[in-house]
């Protein structure tokens, strides 16, 4: 039996930044044979944010990171750990993360990348709860930051319409046991892992010079395989992540998902029999902006007073890999001193 928590990790800032740059639906209608209508109707978007030359995952997470520093009142050399959930990471390595330590100056975190694609985010709330419950850190920033335009076929109008670029941060503090993080579920299914890749710029199929065009160094994705499971898994990994919580769908103040199609999103609340007042939806200003969507519609939920004290909420995402993950999370009833 496990044994009851002493604290739990609670939200205590949230922050988000996307370039200036503006990608409509008309701008991608002179790209490739698509259309407002379809783009619309199939997706939900109606623009995303594209990155100018110096616009970086780095420099997304950084400016994220120190919004939700801001908005919860901790100083960034009180910061633990920062983990950054990118798929998208400036350089192979070091980690993204590195670089946002010493962007915002938190001289005594811990820092990594964690990659679980559009999954990153909640894969990370979860790493992040085990720390802070176990006593192991305090303060944990979660940064979901990705820059897929940077990664596109401009002459595929399966994937071109999707994606958009952004950064969400989450300032993870301690709180009251019964508050904060409640319970977490994760999973992956690696029978799926060509269904969504980039298949090259790895140590396999290494990309030297400007990438040749019959190398798959761009996203592609077998878009109704993966759009299957979501639509299956979305719903099933909320609903589960709930049981461990000892909750049901009832309980849900607001349900937050990954935001990568509306007609998904709308699938998953059908699943959980969730009124449209229930589901924060941002698609179609952003697209999707894979491991940055939950943090970004997080911040977005919270500074428009969609969350209250107590509320329930549920963050859920699924992407390549094929992975997926689901947080349940009681919003902390105590502004925090
Ligand atoms: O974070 C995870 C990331 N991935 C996803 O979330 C992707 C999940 N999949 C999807 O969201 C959907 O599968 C798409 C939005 C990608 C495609 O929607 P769909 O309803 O599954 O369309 P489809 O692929 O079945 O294509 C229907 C038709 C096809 O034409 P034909 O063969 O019926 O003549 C496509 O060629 O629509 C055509 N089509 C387009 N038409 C206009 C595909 N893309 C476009 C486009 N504009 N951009």
């Amino acid at each position: 039996m496990s044994q009851p928590k002493l604290q739990s990790a609670i939200v205590l800032g949230t922050g988000m930044s996307v370039p200036e740059r503006i990608l409509s639906n008309a701008d991608l209608e002179k790209l490739v044979d698509t259309n407002d209508e379809w783009i619309v109707s199939r997706t939900g978007i109606s623009e995303r944010r594209m990155c100018g030359p110096d616009d970086y995952s780095s420099t997304l997470g950084i400016a994220a990171a120190k919004q939700a520093l801001e908005n919860s009142g901790i100083t960034a050399d009180q910061v633990d750990l920062i983990i950054c959930s990118t798929t998208t990471p400036d350089y192979p390595w070091p980690s993204t993360a590195c670089q946002i330590q010493h962007g915002i100056g938190a001289t005594h975190a811990a820092a990594f990348d964690l990659s679980a694609a559009c999954s990153g985010y909640t894969y990370s709330v979860a790493v992040a709860a085990g720390l802070i419950e176990g006593g192991a850190m305090k303060y944990i920033l979660v940064i979901g930051a990705d820059t897929l335009t940077k990664q596109i076929n401009w002459e595929d109008r399966g994937t071109c319409i999707l994606f958009g670029d952004g950064a969400g941060a989450t300032l993870f503090g301690p709180g009251k046991p019964d508050e904060g993080v409640l319970s977490s579920h994760l999973g992956s299914e690696g029978a799926g892992f060509y269904q969504i890749w980039v298949g090259a710029g790895g140590l396999r199929e290494p990309v030297v010079g400007p990438p040749p065009k019959d190398r798959p160094w761009y996203i592609q994705m077998a878009g109704a395989e993966v759009y299957k499971f979501a639509v299956k898994i979305m719903g099933e990994a909320a609903l589960t992540a709930l049981e461990k919580a000892e909750m049901s769908a009832a309980d849900v103040s607001l349900f937050i998902p990954h935001q990568a199609n509306i007609r998904i999103i709308n699938a998953a609340a059908e699943r959980m029999h969730l009124p449209d007042d229930k589901v924060f939806v941002n698609v179609q200003k952003y697209g999707n902006t894979s491991g940055a969507s939950i943090p970004m519609a997080l911040h977005e939920a919270v500074i428009s007073g969609r969350v209250i004290a107590g509320d329930v909420l549920v963050f859920v995402g699924f992407g390549a890999g094929l992975t997926w993950g689901a947080n349940v999370i009681r919003w902390r009833t105590e502004s925090h001193a």
